[in-house]
């Protein structure tokens, strides 16, 4: 039996696995155990901001692993003050709590908003159609999909969705019962589709007049995926919480939960604490992340390859009919189709390039954030190539 067959018989079928074994990455590259190679246009989901086998990621990994792997929350950890210092710097949020994922992240941030509301008569969270936040129950509760939630219920009281962009939904929604918004600033498993700035707005002034918290979910779209630090940053608006997640451990499990000064006093000691949350060897690659991808070298090559690669898409488009648009921000694209997107990704990878299907006709892009121009442009002759083919 073959790893892939003995996968089969002792896994819960919870995954559609792609019939590659892996053997090692380097930078955007995965190479198999049969010698091929692979271009990684979706970067372990977002996680891989840094391609594989990122010697500074590696360096800070060692360093931090011979001294100590794991301590418990009885102790500070000096990785974990550092990466909260550095991300609460950059971020300008006051308060963080580290988790081991985004859907932690999330839950974490649920029982803030939560608490926050407790002692002001305000319970009702809301979540958006189209949205996704994690797999556990706090988050499937923010969720419509059904595709995610059939079968699990009954979910958390007081929690239900709007739809998303529809300001009118927004309005007949909330009111001062409202404890918190949690939305996506381009929804990413929803097929990158941004929020509208008539929604932000409408977002912004209706939490003037309710007094409720907005929780910005930027485990996607987070820490310069979108080309800004964070994509609620393309707008003229800022939430009281954020969570993060995928990129910002380098590969290693990790999150967070960052909190304004309107939520800064609401946890006290006890009130909430996780085991693994704030790894301290995960936080050693999260500062290296984090030095890697903050410097005006990296955030205008960001940008760059951006606009590169919306140009290049958007003259596609204009040659091949099936696209209907393309979209997103940053480095997190959607290209949705006029048909399935999945025959179209398993047709580039068998010319060696890995893109995600999400949302049925979504071509998902979301490359290490130091693809290079000819890299782009491997993808897009593959992708050109798949286009012709009938
Ligand atoms: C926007 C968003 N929120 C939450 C999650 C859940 O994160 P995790 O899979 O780390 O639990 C994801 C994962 O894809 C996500 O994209």
């Amino acid at each position: 039996m073959n790893t892939y067959e003995k996968e089969q018989q002792l896994f819960f079928h919870t995954y559609k696995r792609l019939s590659l074994e892996v053997d090692h990455g380097e930078g955007c590259y995965l190479f198999t155990k049969d010698g091929k190679k692979y271009l990684d246009m979706f970067a372990g989901l977002a996680v891989n901001a840094l391609g594989y086998n990122h010697p500074a990621i590696i360096r800070a990994i060692e360093t931090q692993i011979r001294k100590y792997n794991h301590l418990s929350n009885y102790f500070i950890q000096e990785p974990q003050v550092l990466l909260a210092e550095q991300l609460l710097k950059l971020s300008g949020y006051e308060k963080i709590f580290f988790t081991n994922s985004g859907t932690e992240a999330i839950e974490g941030a649920l029982k803030l908003v939560r608490k926050w509301g407790s002692t002001k008569e305000k319970s009702n969270v809301f979540g958006m159609t189209n949205g996704f936040s994690g797999r556990t129950m706090g988050a499937l509760s923010l969720m419509d999909k059904d595709k995610y939630r059939a079968g699990y219920g009954p979910f958390l009281e007081h929690c239900s969705h709007i739809e998303f962009n529809n300001v009118e939904s927004l309005q007949k929604s909330v009111d001062k019962k409202t404890a918190a918004v949690f939305l996506e600033f381009v929804q990413g498993e929803g097929g990158i589709v941004p929020v509208t700035f008539e929604f932000v707005q409408a977002l912004q002034r209706l939490r003037e007049k309710f007094d409720f918290l907005i929780v910005a979910d930027e485990i996607q779209s987070g820490i310069l995926r979108s080309g800004k630090f964070f994509a609620y940053q393309h707008f003229t608006i800022e939430p009281d919480i954020v969570t993060v997640a995928k990129p910002i451990g380098g590969g290693l499990p990790l999150g967070a939960i960052l909190g304004s000064h309107k939520v800064a006093e609401v946890w006290t000691y006890g009130v909430h604490g996780t085991t693994f949350g704030g790894n301290p060897v995960a936080c050693a690659a999260g500062r290296a992340v984090l030095n890697a991808l903050t410097t005006q070298e990296m955030q205008a090559h960001i940008n760059a390859m951006s606009e590169y690669l919306f140009t290049k898409l958007r003259s596609l488009q204009e040659k091949f009919p099936v696209i209907k648009e393309v979209r997103g921000m940053g480095l997190m694209i959607g290209i949705e189709l006029k048909r399935e997107s999945a025959p179209v990704v398993d047709a580039m990878l068998a010319k060696g390039v890995l893109a995600n299907s999400t949302a049925t006709t979504v071509v998902r892009i979301l490359p290490p954030l130091i693809l290079s121009r000819k890299e782009a442009d491997e993808f897009l002759t593959i992708f050109q190539e798949v286009l012709n083919e009938p």
